[in-house]
């Protein structure tokens, strides 16, 4: 490094920061207290008690629901937190798997069964076999699991229901049960194909979590920025404009968000104290439509077909693309970034996936058009915002596949 840079560096971090420690606003960071959420926690270990005191205690499993950003993956993540820390004597694993990530139940299964057993290779198994395996790992060692299946509505969308039934049914094979469960989703809608005996049982069984109201959502910004600001360095109008803001849809991420946004913007300005104005700009950045998240969970080529869509819809201004615009759209792009397109089905199922994970929405064209064609649109959301991340993903991706 010269030394101009080495300047640069030592000032960059030197500078100082409203921010004492900026990674409890992280994702990642799971709090120790949540705020509004002490009834639902102690509804759950509720629930699970008995699977802890009693050795032949029933299979339990628990349907946890609720809009986005009202707390569901901090709230289990926490509950697996307190049960490792009271069970840390027993064998208890608490297996958290998002199903947005683990997209299949195979991927799933073998996760469970790599939980017990780290030696054995991750692939090489037909389903059946590692059932089998799963069954005699858990009579070999018999520990306690706690298996979460967060965001399981989408597992089930792309692969039907019949997966949950070979949940169950892995429990009712064992002499004992070793597996409880938590099953994550937005709404329970996606129960509604089970047959009704399953489904009343997993009725009798089911947290609602609501969305936060504003004053709640003030609770919840004001535990969090003691944590991560310097006392002092945020003002009661910017938390009560940030509680405003995010009260309307009552998402607590977008409220983390915006006060981490207000946090940089107060840094960049060189402001020892986080003001209203510095929320309002962060307003204009944040969006909390775009699920960053889950656009880096998409493969490579379904990035480009995003992206083939969201140019399209640019290019023609109109609020819907059909599905030959798109495939056409996909083949210049994939030109440019130099990859080979993928065969019309392939694309097709990726438009199909894409509309599944929520992030565009297909209609069969009606009245006024020859022929009938699928129409892609993306919602409430400005095509802009996604277009400028989803290309910072896929040249990112592009290069890690060009190093590897
Ligand atoms: N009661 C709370 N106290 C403190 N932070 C909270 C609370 N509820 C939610 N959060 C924070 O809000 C953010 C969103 O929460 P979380 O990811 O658990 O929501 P979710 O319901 O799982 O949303 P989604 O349906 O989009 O997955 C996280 O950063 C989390 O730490
Ligand atoms: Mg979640």
């Amino acid at each position: 490094m010269y030394s101009s840079d080495e300047d640069h560096f030592n000032s960059l971090i030197k500078k100082p920061s409203v921010f004492k420690n900026i990674s409890c606003l992280s994702v990642n960071f799971i709090p120790p207290h949540l705020p509004h959420r002490e009834e639902e926690l102690r509804t759950l270990a509720k629930y699970f008690k008995t699977i802890f005191s009693e050795s032949d205690a029933p299979l339990r499993k628990v349907i946890l629901t609720g809009p986005t950003g009202s707390g569901k993956t901090t709230l289990v993540k926490r509950f697996g937190q307190m049960l490792e820390n009271v069970l840390r004597r027993q064998k208890f694993l608490f297996v958290y798997i998002n199903c947005r990530i683990y997209k299949s139940p195979y991927l799933i299964i073998s996760t469970l069964v790599r939980q017990l057993d780290k030696a054995i290779p991750p692939r090489g198994y037909s389903f059946e076999e590692l059932q089998s395996l799963l069954i005699h790992l858990l009579e070999l060692h018999s520990p306690k699991i706690m298996l979460v299946l967060d965001e399981v509505d989408y597992l089930i969308s792309r692969v039907g229901n019949d997966f949950l039934y070979v949940l169950l049914r892995i429990s009712e094979m064992t002499t004992r049960q070793w597996l409880s469960y938590i099953f994550i989703a937005r709404n329970i809608n996606f129960l509604h194909e089970l047959d009704e005996s399953t489904r009343s049982s997993f009725r009798s069984n089911h947290v609602s979590l609501d969305k936060y109201s504003e004053s709640r959502l003030r609770d919840i910004i004001r535990s969090r920025t003691e944590m991560a600001f310097y006392e002092g360095a945020i003002t009661t109008g910017a938390i009560d404009l940030v509680a405003d803001i995010a009260g309307k849809s009552g998402d607590a991420r977008y409220a983390i968000e915006l006060i981490w946004g207000a946090g940089q913007c107060a840094d960049d300005e060189c402001s020892p104290i986080v003001y209203p104005d510095n929320v309002r700009t962060a307003k204009a950045l944040i969006h909390p439509e775009v699920r960053r998240e889950i656009i880096l969970t998409l493969s490579f080529h379904q990035q480009l077909v995003l992206l083939s869509i969201i140019r399209k819809l640019k290019h023609t201004k109109n609020a819907y693309a059909s599905k030959g615009d798109v495939v056409s759209s996909y083949c210049l792009i994939c030109e440019e970034y130099g990859e080979e397109p993928r065969k019309q089905t392939q694309i097709w199922s990726y438009i199909k996936e894409l509309s599944k994970q929520d992030i565009i929405h297909t209609k069969l064209s009606g009245e006024g058009m020859r022929g009938k064609t699928t129409l892609i649109s993306i919602p409430d959301v400005s095509v802009e915002v996604i277009e400028k991340f989803l290309v910072k993903a896929i040249n990112r991706q592009k290069k890690m596949m060009k190093e590897n």
